[in-house]
């Protein structure tokens, strides 16, 4: 059934500053795109079956623009740890085990569980090296309904022996296997460049990434100016660069027109990759409960949207704990306050309209028409029941909305669709 009428209180975003919502109206769902909000059903859809969700709150679903499926498994250790510690002492050591399939099935299985009834819909998914294990992931995401770019990670340097590719060419023909056995096997599972950041990957193995990238005109995703031990050890690896950012763009990996990037956190970003971000389009993911995890910062988020840039939310788990994107959108706020309060006073504190926006429209632009309930859009719906927050008539939708992002818990979306199609 991809033609049908929702009827709740319906929420979405059409720009960075508002909200829309809308009591007991109609939301029309045909062949799997939204044709809009409505207050009375028009004529048009009328005969079209009616799905009564009167007193649910019905949202787009979040975008998770970065998050680490093999990471899921030990969310919540290593927390009182800085970035690069927290890699080498969790993180590298659990994705060695993903050389196992089973492993890989096993707890793929579970995080696939976690994101199906979270409110998210869509992710930018790391994997590991690993591409039978990545394949394994896609399958299962496929299989869950969700929609998700998927990437085999590529690493050469600066890790174990366990969790490194034998050299850029071995990392590189993987790469290329990968993308002849996975490209067009799934409707809403696709492929995506995952260098994992800059200190993994030799100059040689990035230039063969670009090369790809060329070849295949795939997306990219890795990580950018997060931490400042990091952010150091780069400017180390790559002397003749003058920023983080200027290193991935000299192998062809930094966004433009044939070249769709996403880049997690940005939080230490000066003006020069600022400027390169904003010119060709990278997508930001910002990562606030990751970056306070990892003592890594909080990235001037209001200056990026000031700025026009893309920008959309990620749970970064396992650096972050919680794949719902409430939750993030709670951190980003908190995150923002706690800048302002100590660190720059420029730059206001978040507004809940804003993390939604990130969450839902701001990310989902990287899909394409995702994250609005526009017409035209893709029809990515939530529906959740906030009885449990107390006496639902006392609060307007936009309050509800806002007390979702602080209360809501597992369990509370009742009802999914992607695509048009119901998940549950
Ligand atoms: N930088 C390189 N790898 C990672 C990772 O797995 N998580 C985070 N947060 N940052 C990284
Ligand atoms: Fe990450």
């Amino acid at each position: 059934m991809k033609s049908f009428v929702c009827k709740g209180d319906i929420c979405y975003s059409k720009d960075k500053t508002s909200l829309e919502t809308i009591k007991d109206g109609y939301l029309v769902c045909e062949n799997g795109v939204s044709a809009g909000v409505f207050s009375e059903v028009p004529m048009a859809y009328q005969n079209l079956p009616l799905l009564d969700f009167t007193g649910k709150l019905i949202f787009p679903g979040f975008i998770d623009l970065h998050v680490h499926a093999p990471q899921y498994r030990f969310r919540g250790l290593g927390m009182d740890l800085e970035l690069l510690e927290w890699l080498d002492t969790h993180t590298f050591p659990e994705e060695a085990k993903y050389a196992d399939k089973e492993y890989a099935k096993e707890n793929y299985q579970k995080f696939v569980w976690e994101m199906r009834r979270s409110p998210n819909t869509r992710a930018c998914v790391f994997g590991t090296i690993h591409r039978e294990s990545t394949e394994i992931l896609m399958e299962l995401l496929a299989e869950s309904g969700l929609g998700a770019f998927v990437g085999k990670v590529n690493m050469n340097r600066n890790s174990p022996d366990s969790l490194r590719e034998e050299s850029a060419e071995a990392s590189a023909a993987e790469t290329v296997r990968w993308i002849q056995e996975v490209s067009g096997k799934y409707e809403r599972v696709k492929l995506i460049l995952t260098p994992r950041f800059l200190p993994s990957c030799t100059d040689v193995l990035l230039r063969k990434l670009g090369e790809i990238q060329k070849e295949y005109h795939l997306p990219v995703q890795s990580h950018l100016s997060e931490n400042r031990s990091e952010v150091a050890w780069v400017q180390e690896l790559f002397p003749n660069s003058s920023c983080y950012g200027n290193a991935y763009d000299s192998f062809g990996l930094f966004g433009g027109e044939n070249c769709a990037t996403i880049m997690a956190h940005c939080v230490l970003s000066g003006e020069e990759e600022i400027a390169l971000m904003k010119k060709r389009n990278v997508f930001i993911a910002h990562c606030p409960e990751s970056n306070t995890n990892l003592a890594s910062g909080v990235a001037p988020i209001r200056r990026y949207l000031q700025e026009g840039m893309s920008v959309g939310l990620g749970s970064d788990v396992a650096g972050g704990t919680k794949c719902s994107l409430f939750f993030a959108m709670a951190e980003a706020v908190r995150a923002s306050k706690l800048r302002w309060r100590l660190q720059d006073d420029s730059l206001a504190p978040l507004t809940i309209p804003e993390v939604f926006y990130m969450a839902t429209k701001g990310g989902g632009a990287f899909f394409g028409k995702m994250g609005s309930f526009e017409k035209g859009y893709v029809f990515d719906a939530c529906v959740l029941d906030d009885r449990a927050y107390g006496k639902q008539a006392e609060f307007t939708i936009s309050q509800r909305l806002e007390r979702a992002v602080y209360l809501s818990q597992d369990g509370d979306i009742i009802h999914k669709f992607v695509d048009g199609i119901q998940l549950f």
